[in-house]
Parts: C-alpha cells; structure tokens; sequence
C-alpha cells in the first residue's frame, strides 16, 4: 500500500537511542535541551521549548499568555481538533472562522474581522498542508485590534518563515509529520519571557528541574504556578535530533514531488481542482486536491485503495464534530464545508519515487473516469488522459 504519509526511521535513530539506553539519563537532559536550540536555530528563533505534543504546546501558549475564561480566539475549523481543544482547555471559547476560498484553505481574513467581538483576545493561524498565511496582512490585523498572533505549525517544520509570523509558535512531531520523534512538539516565541513562562508551565510550575539540582545548579524547588507535565524525554530527542538534521533533504523532496503532482494532475485530471495556485512557501505537508463537485468521493477512495493507494480527508470541518455542534450550535461555513465535502489527500511523502507521483495521478484519473461514467449525463464527465507508468 502507498501511504498517505509515512514515518522515515533507520539506523541514525537506532543508534541514537542505544546512545540515550547507554547514558543512562532518559528524560529531559542535554539532549532535549540540543534539540530545543537545534530547531530553534533551524528556524530563525532565538530559543524554544520542547514539549510532549503539539497539542500540548498551544495549551501552554494560551495559559502562558492569560487566555481564561471569557475569552474568545478566532480559529478554523479546516483543521485538526486538536487546534480548538487548546482554547477549551484553557477555558476560552474557540469561534470558527471560514477559508478564503475552495483553493486558498486558509483562515479568511475578512471573516476573521467579521467575527471578532470585544472578547476576541487571540488568533491560531493554522499553515494547513505547510502553506504559510500572508504574515504581514495578520500582523497588522492583530496589531489594530490587540490580538496574540498564535501559528498552529504543526504542518510546517523546516519551513523558512514558520514561527516567524506570530508571538508564539507550535510545531508537532507527531509519527505523520514532516519531522517526528512519535509524539512530540516544539514552542518558539517572540517575547523570551512568554517562552519562560512556557517552559516554567511545561514542569509542573517548577522552579528548577531534576538536572539543575543533580548538577548543584539549583538547591531544591518551588511551584509558584499550576503547571502541566508536558515535558519532552531524552529518546524522543535523540531522534529529533537525527530527524531535524534530514529534515531540509525530506522538505526539498517534497516540494519536488508536490510540484510533479501539479503538473501531472493539471494535465491528466482537469477537473481537479488543485488548491495554492500562487507561489505561497510551503513545507508541503500533505497534498490535498478537490475532486469535481459531483463525484462521489468514497467511490474514489475505495477505488484508489484497491489499486494500493491509501488516501485520506483533511479535515472533517471542526465545527461539525458532536462536542462543538452541541456548544455552538448553529455555526456555518460555507466555503470550509465544501472543501471539506470534496478534498481529497493524496500521498506525500519523501519515500516516494517520481513514478509514485505518475501511479497515483493515472489511477486518479481512471477513478474519475468510472465514477464519472455513473453519474446522469446532463453533468459534464472528466476528461482524463492516462500517462504512462
Ligand atoms: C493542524 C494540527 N494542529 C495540531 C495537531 C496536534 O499535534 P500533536 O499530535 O503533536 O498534538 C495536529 C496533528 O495532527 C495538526 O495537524
């Protein structure tokens, strides 16, 4: 089976966790610390703090920036959950906001200000599929209205200007993403104290940690907040480490292959929609596409997956899930809906050959073919050529 994604694990990560059985030091040690500059480095930040996931660390975000109850925070719902849980966490109430459009998936702008009220204290852009929104029309609408600017960049690791947009960042290293250490995640921030307070809330609010009192740093310890274990251990950051050195070779792999897929899918599936048409960074995360308005989606998949292509939908729209449907009832969004409704992600990932790319636009284009062959004819049928394997 082709994956939608798949994890690249070999003998680097191996031999780093034998390193971290041998030591003999397992969590939070010089390694964790390593990755946290590493990554930071890697990013154009001057620090950051690892944590246990990426949902951990918007958690974190909001706490540490005083998000509470009362509080409102504009958010997608062409997202994972895990975006909106945060704000509940924290006791805050997360409000949907729609896409720009079927191919610009991101957080509209217009209806963002449309649904911001006096209790609108923060934004979670979210760079679905690793796509960056346009950092400097944010800033200025965060700037106007007092707003902390939160990236979800669960999507974007090793993208050049991810982290770079908002006063705090979050990335995952969840076992689909681009880099991973199996669950995991990693905060930067603008303001180094709002950091502090992440990595001081990430350890139970503890005022020094196990290494600082061993290495005679530190006597003993207070908890001067209520805090969270969201720490990162020593294996995960031995194979982070591997990971994020691979980590530019993986994303360059990807955009080739995502610009392949362009090129095959526009000439061989017209009546696809591909989303991002403009040049816009991207850490190419996953590849979704829009099937025609009339095809049945499910037909496709099953048809994909017997020809041994996984696919899969991001996202199921958030607002539409039980929990939210019952706290917010009512919600409407039209553009997310339908993207929802038609998307369809391909697979994407650096194991994949070029000619992966071609198999799966081929057979693509067959699945349109046959479902498109059952449907009524007053409803134009795709036109797809093959390409050879
Ligand atoms: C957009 C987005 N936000 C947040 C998360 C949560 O990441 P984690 O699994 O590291 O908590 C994910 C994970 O899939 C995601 O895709």
């Amino acid at each position: 089976m082709l994956l939608v994604s798949e994890p690249i694990l070999g003998d680097e990560e191996k031999a780093a966790l034998a390193a971290v059985v041998d030591d003999g030091w397992i969590t939070m040690g010089d390694r964790v610390r390593r990755l946290e500059q590493a990554f930071a480095e890697a990013h154009g930040q001057p620090d950051a703090v690892a944590v246990s996931s990426c949902t951990a660390g918007l958690h974190l975000v909001l706490a540490a920036h005083g998000l509470g109850p009362g509080d409102e925070v504009l958010v997608p719902a062409m997202t994972f959950v895990a975006t909106a849980n945060s704000v509940l966490y924290v006791g805050a109430t997360p409000v949907f906001v729609d896409i720009e459009g079927l191919d610009l998936p991101l957080m509209s702008l217009s209806d963002a200000a449309a649904k911001r009220t006096g209790r609108t204290r923060a934004v979670i852009l979210v760079h679905y599929a690793g796509f960056l929104p346009d950092r400097d029309r944010w800033r200025a609408f965060a700037r106007a209205h007092g707003l902390i600017l939160i990236e979800d960049a669960a999507h974007a690791a090793g993208l050049p200007g991810a982290g770079g947009i908002g006063d705090a960042a979050v990335f995952s290293f969840y076992g689909n993403k681009n880099m991973t250490t199996a669950e995991g995640g990693m905060v930067t921030a603008r303001d180094p104290a709002a950091l502090e307070r992440v990595r001081h809330l990430r350890a139970h609010g503890m005022t020094s940690g196990m290494q600082q009192r061993l290495t005679g740093h530190a006597n003993g310890y207070d908890v001067t907040t209520l805090g969270f274990n969201y720490r990162m251990d020593e294996f995960r950051a031995a194979i982070g480490l591997v990971q994020l050195a691979r980590l530019p070779g993986w994303n360059a792999r990807r955009q080739a292959l995502a610009e392949r897929y362009r090129r095959t899918l526009e000439r061989d599936c017209p009546g696809v929609v591909l989303p991002f048409p403009e040049p816009r960074p991207s850490a190419n995360h996953i590849m979704p596409v829009l099937l025609p308005a009339e095809v049945d989606r499910s037909r496709v998949m099953r048809d994909l997956r017997i020809r041994g292509i996984q696919t899969s939908v991001h996202y199921a729209p958030v607002h539409r899930f039980t929990l939210y449907r019952e706290r917010s009832p009512g919600v409407s969004l039209p553009l997310t809906e339908e993207f929802a409704r038609r998307t369809l992600s391909l697979p994407l990932h650096p194991r994949m050959e070029d000619r992966d790319v071609d198999m799966v636009t081929l057979a693509l284009a067959q699945a349109l073919v046959q479902t498109s062959a059952q449907i009524p004819a007053q409803i134009p049928v795709v036109h797809c050529e093959e390409t050879p394997s």
